[in-house]
Formats: structure tokens, C-alpha cells, sequence
């Protein structure tokens, strides 16, 4: 059980401590490199350049204890329905094999048919097939894109597309490139309502139709947690591949929702990314509070929310392979953290998820990186790196991508003062954390992947909110649903003059 009156006296212990200067930290502090770096399936998370303190850390161990961390991830992994508003477990852990023994079954189940079904693809028995045309948005798209564009790059297997926008451009470019006779469709939407989705599905069906395509709902893999709607929509059961209700959108790229990854990866691929989610499953499970990963990470990212008022973080990738990771952190953490109640409804206390955004490096340090260094804002920044190359190039390019995520964050830190010249003063001080990866193999995907959801999870708890439901998203879709049905009527002027003047 949570302790109120403890949550809010371990905040005001937070509050009232000197913010450090992180400069002095490491003189202060002989042991902070040990202390504030974390190991973990070839990840490597170096928190040491934050502001966090041995007395800082010893208050957020107090709040984890007074949030109940360790009973809110016991239930996590007990499927206990801790999504309160949905009244539904949350159980994307038991895709990988962690958590109830019942639940752990079930989607090891889902996983024999899915894999199944890559072997019959790749064995011919629905045709040539050498292209995937994925249809999908939000947490049905980001995922399964993130996996592919990082470790498929090469694309042998086969060429993937996946559409998520509704604006046909999208589809369009992917149907310029594909053969409609040699192209499986997967459709990927938990509940195949999505109007996007949709919309994309049967323009691709017309597609097929209109190429002369013998049986295009024969090319048709559906991959959702509503069944039903996906046969009465046309789908043959065979060739519809299940997840639970209790893995949310956002959860699911090691459900069946990660299906083209598999296809792309090949299935030993795809269990080493779900290999790697379970070790740090285990970790986030039962290493020490202090040497959590993910709820150190978590510390981090309230301190700097709750404690030093910043509204953003930035991820950048040090990888090209990695270029969608912000993209898709962006869905996973605000959509699953910025919210205004508790989970019991009550208002929260202070801000709650960051705006995360972030790119690539060193692209960034070309365009965004002036405000980091001088700005006035501070954004803790978190460089994300691979030591292993991913190209085949004289060896100068993967040298210089490192010396440079690695100057950056020094430079951070360190800035440099120029009494005579302001304008080229850094102010420094300014704080980062570095997870360097020994190399981008699918098995420490899986775990960075992970690690991003747990923290996310724990972000949740020191907050005491629900991070597993989006209502936030509802109404502007009816909205749009209402102005599709009866135009521009009952709307206020702006709205009403945007929607005549486009629309008619
Ligand atoms: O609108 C938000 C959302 O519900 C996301 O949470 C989800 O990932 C996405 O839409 C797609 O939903 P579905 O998989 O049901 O099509």
C-alpha cells in the first residue's frame, strides 16, 4: 500500500536538498562512477553525469518504498489488473516469457502459430511473397518500424513497408514499390477499429484487386486481439495471429504485433529480441532498488520533472540504426505518462511525463545542440550508442560518431567560462546519461527496449498514476468521426471556416 503522507514528505525532502554542481560531483563523490553505473545484458547505463546524490538517491529509495514499488511490480508480474481504469492486467512481460504461469502459456502459444506462420511464408505456401505491406499506427506501427529499420537493415528477406499515416502519400510510395502480386498485407491493429488502419487496409485490398490479383484476402495476415472483427472483416481465421487484451498498444511489438519483424529478422531474430526483454525483465524484477536500471533511470527522470522543473528530455541516437528510437519513446512515455489524476482520480502532484524528443547524432549537433549548450532551458539529454560498427567503412566513421556522443556530454558538463567574451561562454553543469550497448544485436535490443518500459512503469508508480491507458487520445478522434458525419454545424467559427474552406 501506498503511504500518502510519506510520498509527500520524501517530495518535500527532495525539494529542500542544495541542487549539486556536477562538476564537483566526481571529487566529491570518490566512488560515483561505481555507484552510478549499471550493467546489465551488454548495456552499459552510466547515470553519472545527473544531479543525483547518495542523499538524493536515498530519498527516492524512501519514495519508491512509500509508492510501493516493489508491491506494484509484484502485481505487474502476477497479472493483477493494475490498468484500474480498464480493469485490465498489463501483461506484455508474459509475451516474453516473465510473469503468470497461465498468461506465460498463452502467449507461448500465440508465439507456435506465429512462428508458424513465418515458416509457411517463407516456405512459399501464400506465393512468392518478397514484400510486406504493414498496415498499422501508434504502437501497432513504431514498434515493428524500430525493429526493422535497426536490425533488417540489409532487407534480404524481404522488403518491408509500414504505413501508418492515413494520408495516402504513405500508402502510395510503398505501392509504387511493391508488386501487389507478390505482396503479403499485414494488418496490425489491437482492435481493427483504427480508422487509419482500416482505411489503409481496404485501399490496399482495392490495390491488389485492381492488379488483378486472383484472391487478395489470400495475401492477408491480420494480427490483433479482436479476432471477430478481423474474420468478419474478410480475414481467413488461419491467418490471423492473437495477443491478449492485457498487452496494450504501446507494449506489443513482442506480440504478434511484431510479426513483419520476424518475417524480416528471421524467427532465431526475434526470440533473442524477446530473449534480451526477459533479462532485464529479471533485472528490473529482482536487482536491488539501488541497481535497478530502470527505476534508477526513474529517479532521474522525476528529479529532473519534479525537482528542476525541466518539461523535456532528449534522446539522441548515436546510431543510425537507432534513428526511430526517439520517435518511438515519444509514444511509449507521453502517451503513457502524461496524464493529470492518479491513478485513483485524484489530481497528481506536480508535472508529470516530460515531452520527450530527441534525433540522431551527429545530426543534431548541427541543428538542436546550440540550445542545449546555451540555451536557457536545461534538458537532460541521453545519448544512446553502440560500440560494435554497424557499416563495414574505414573504421574513422564509427570513431568519430563515438569521440562525439562522448565529447558532448563532457562538454555538457563542463562548459566553459569566457568572462571576456559571453557569447561564447558555456554555462556547463548541464546533465546526460550515456547507454552505450556492446553491439546492436537483437538480444540487446530486446533489453533496451525493455529497460525503456520499465522505467516508463516506475515513472508511473513515484507518480501514482495509471500508465496504461490513453483516454487522452479519445476525443479528438470523435470529434473528427463528428465532423465527418455532420460537417462543419455546432463548431466555433475557426473550426467551421477551416473545415468549409478545405472541405466544401
Ligand atoms: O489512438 C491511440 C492508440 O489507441 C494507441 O494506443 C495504439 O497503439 C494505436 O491507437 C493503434 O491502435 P490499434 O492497434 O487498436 O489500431
Amino acid at each position: 500500500m501506498a503511504d500518502t503522507s510519506k510520498i509527500a514528505a520524501c517530495w518535500d525532502a527532495l525539494k529542500a536538498l542544495p541542487v549539486p554542481d556536477l562538476r564537483r560531483l566526481f571529487a566529491d563523490e570518490p566512488a560515483r562512477l561505481a555507484d552510478h553505473v549499471i550493467e546489465e545484458s551488454g548495456l552499459r547505463f552510466d547515470f553519472s553525469k545527473t544531479h543525483l546524490t547518495a542523499q538524493s538517491l536515498g530519498s527516492f529509495i524512501d519514495l519508491a518504498q512509500a509508492t510501493d514499488f516493489a508491491g506494484r511490480r509484484a502485481a505487474m508480474f502476477a497479472g493483477e489488473a493494475i490498468n484500474v481504469t480498464e480493469g485490465r492486467a498489463v501483461e506484455h512481460t508474459a509475451e516474453r516469457g516473465e510473469g503468470k504461469a497461465e498468461s506465460v502459456a498463452t502467449a507461448a502459444g500465440h508465439k507456435a502459430r506465429m512462428r508458424t506462420l513465418v515458416d509457411v511464408i517463407e516456405a512459399g505456401a501464400l506465393g512468392d511473397i518478397r514484400h510486406v505491406l504493414h498496415v498499422g499506427i501508434g504502437g501497432s506501427a513504431l514498434g515493428p518500424d524500430l525493429l526493422i529499420d535497426a536490425l533488417a537493415r540489409a532487407g534480404e528477406r524481404y522488403d518491408v513497408a509500414i504505413v501508418s499515416n492515413v494520408d495516402g502519400v504513405a500508402l502510395e510510395e510503398a505501392m509504387d514499390r511493391f508488386d501487389p502480386h507478390r505482396t503479403l498485407l499485414v494488418i496490425a491493429s489491437k482492435t481493427f477499429t483504427t480508422t487509419e488502419t482500416m482505411l489503409n487496409a481496404n485501399s490496399a485490398i482495392d490495390w491488389m484487386t485492381q492488379a488483378g490479383v486472383d484472391d487478395p484476402y489470400g495475401q492477408v495476415i491480420a494480427l490483433t486481439a479482436a479476432p471477430d472483427k478481423a474474420i468478419e472483416w474478410g480475414v481467413d481465421e488461419t491467418r490471423i495471429l492473437g495477443f491478449s487484451e492485457s498487452v496494450g498498444g504501446r507494449y506489443s511489438l513482442w506480440s504478434s504485433i511484431g510479426f513483419p519483424a520476424a518475417l524480416a529478422l528471421g524467427w532465431d531474430g526475434f526470440e533473442a529480441l524477446l530473449e534480451g526483454a526477459a533479462a532485464m525483465d529479471r533485472h528490473f524484477r529482482h536487482a536491488d532498488l539501488m541497481f535497478n536500471a530502470p527505476l534508477r533511470a526513474a529517479f532521474i527522470d522525476q528529479y529532473y520533472a519534479r525537482v528542476m522543473g525541466c518539461q523535456t528530455r532528449a534522446v539522441f541516437a548515436y546510431d543510425e540504426r537507432l534513428r526511430l528510437l526517439p520517435a518511438y519513446l515519444q509514444q511509449l512515455e507521453m502517451e503513457s505518462n502524461g496524464k493529470a489524476v492518479k491513478a485513483d482520480g485524484t489530481p497528481v502532484d506536480g508535472p508529470t511525463a516530460a515531452i520527450t524528443w530527441g534525433g540522431v547524432g551527429t545530426d543534431a549537433q548541427h541543428a538542436v545542440f546550440q540550445l542545449l549548450h546555451q540555451g536557457t532551458h536545461v534538458v537532460p539529454v541521453e545519448f544512446v550508442a553502440v560500440t560494435e560498427a554497424g557499416d563495414t567503412l574505414d573504421p574513422a566513421h564509427h570513431q568519430t560518431l563515438l569521440v562525439n556522443c562522448f565529447g558532448q556530454g563532457a562538454a555538457l558538463m563542463q562548459g566553459r567560462e569566457n568572462p571576456a567574451d559571453p557569447a561564447r561562454a558555456y554555462p556547463g553543469n548541464r546533465p546526460s546519461t550515456t547507454i552505450l550497448i556492446d553491439a546492436l544485436t537483437p538480444h540487446a535490443l530486446g533489453a533496451l527496449i525493455a529497460f525503456y518500459e520499465h522505467r516508463t512503469f516506475a515513472n508511473g508508480i513515484l507518480m501514482e498514476i495509471n500508465s496504461f491507458d490513453q483516454f487522452g487520445v479519445e476525443l479528438g478522434k470523435e470529434i473528427a468521426k463528428s465532423i465527418e458525419k455532420n460537417g462543419a454545424q455546432g463548431f466555433d467559427a475557426s473550426t467551421m471556416a477551416l473545415i468549409e474552406r478545405a472541405l466544401g
